[in-house]
């Protein structure tokens, strides 16, 4: 059972297909999933917390105090789930979703939530068509968010098209196959090194040379890997980032040669290295002990080469798989190419700063696989959905033998 002992929050707001989630709630936990339920301030006008209490067979949550005074601890209850739902997601929450407003439990919980979140929308025709609403629904699902659109149906207002929450059984159906994905650790038994983050190299106690990488990218892959049942080594330069899954080991480094050192520590044990970082290809050739001063009106800084980790990893892989990245600015895909060459790659992920939204520090990106024999192009999307695609190619390649 795909569902056992799994834990189901399910958010409730204020439409009339909130009756609906009565059947979901029993399709559930029929199937061994434990479920809590909030509910919007206005979802009560349309569902009974009593009724949903008896069904879900726990408390119903639908404000920061309980009646007795006692705190609901909004941050607990969402770290408590594996997979929060929202349905039905009205437009007035959507909107709250795609623009971080917080003035209610619900929403204090979907902020706080680290786990999966999928949102049902359900609105009348005219509503789910608006741009605004589409705009959302575009936004929320750059987040991360699983949508299950809307189906076509007769809606509350008499009209005819899509706006109508999916159907009960087709969201219980969506959560299970949900978990039957993520239940199947696609990658267990395979150890991934991953590197993350920018590297800084002094100049003296004071200033480095840095670059503008958050390592949201390659954090993105090691979740996703860990997700996948991968032992995860990530070796990150300096990042304001924090892991989220237990199966991940992270060993912070400032610099390249310290990433270097980091990275032969444990190389030869892996199966599968994937070099995320953007590592400084040069260093100073002498880092001063004390500040330097600002006495003269010019001054030189002599750099010296950093070792390549990607191609040291290249020239040592013994049926290792070996994925690098390439950020360019122009000539593109022959300078990818010529990496993927020179590195002794088995695949790249371009990725270019002249595309708007891809590269350093945003949450999306906009990437191209190059291997030795073809190529794939894929949209802009969040780096979650771009670390998914990564990990679904790394899964063919290790079947393919590569
Ligand atoms: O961290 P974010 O803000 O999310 O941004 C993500 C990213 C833009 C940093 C990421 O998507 C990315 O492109 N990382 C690689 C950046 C880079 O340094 O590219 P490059 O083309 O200069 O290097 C090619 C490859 O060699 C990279 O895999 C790099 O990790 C590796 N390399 C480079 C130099 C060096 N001395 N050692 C290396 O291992």
């Amino acid at each position: 059972m795909a569902l056992k002992n799994k834990n189901i929050l399910i958010g409730i707001t204020g439409g009339i297909a909130a009756y609906k989630i009565h059947t979901l709630i029993r399709l559930l936990v029929k199937e061994g999933a434990t479920v809590k339920v909030i509910l919007s301030p206005s979802a009560e006008n349309f569902v009974s917390p009593n009724t949903l209490s008896v069904l879900s067979k726990n408390s119903v949550y639908t404000d920061f105090f309980s009646s007795q005074h006692a705190w609901n601890n909004h941050v607990e209850l969402a770290l408590w789930a594996d997979l929060m739902l929202i349905a039905p997601c009205t437009a007035n929450t959507l909107g709250k979703i795609a623009h971080g407003l917080c003035d209610n439990f619900l929403m204090a919980t979907y902020l706080s939530a680290k786990c999966p979140v999928m949102i049902a929308p359900a609105m009348d025709l005219d509503m789910y068509a608006h741009p605004t609403t589409r705009q959302n629904l575009d936004t929320i699902e750059d987040f991360g968010n699983i949508i299950i659109p809307a189906e076509e149906g007769e809606l509350a207002s008499g009209l005819f098209g899509a706006g109508r929450m999916s159907e009960p059984e087709t969201i219980f159906e969506q959560i299970k196959k949900h978990f039957e994905v993520a239940n199947s650790l696609s990658l267990e038994g395979k150890k991934i090194l991953i590197t993350a983050g920018p590297t800084y190299e002094a100049i003296d106690p004071v200033r480095f040379i840095g670059n503008h990488s958050s390592g949201k990218m390659g954090y993105a892959i090691a979740e996703e890997a860990a997700k996948r049942g991968a032992s995860v080594q990530l070796i990150s330069g300096p990042t304001a980032l924090h892991i989220q899954h237990n199966n991940i080991l992270l060993t912070r480094v400032t610099s390249a040669q310290e990433m270097y050192d980091e990275v032969f520590k444990h190389f030869d044990t892996v199966d599968i290295a994937i070099a995320a970082a953007a590592v400084a290809d040069y260093t100073p050739k002498i880092k001063a002990s004390e500040k330097i001063k600002k006495n003269e009106d010019t001054m030189t800084i002599e750099l010296i080469k950093n070792p390549d980790i990607l191609r040291t990893m290249g020239e040592r892989k013994k049926e290792q798989l070996l994925i690098g990245f390439a950020l360019e600015t122009e000539n593109e895909e022959a300078n990818a190419e010529a990496k993927l060459v020179k590195k002794n790659l088995d695949m790249i992920v371009l990725n270019s700063l002249k595309t708007e939204g891809a590269g350093f520090q945003k949450d999306t990106n906009q990437v191209t696989f190059i291997y030795p024999n073809k190529k794939e192009s894929f949209t802009l999307k969040n780096k979650n959905k771009v670390a998914q695609d990564i990990l679904n190619a790394v899964e063919i390649l290790v079947e393919n033998g590569f």
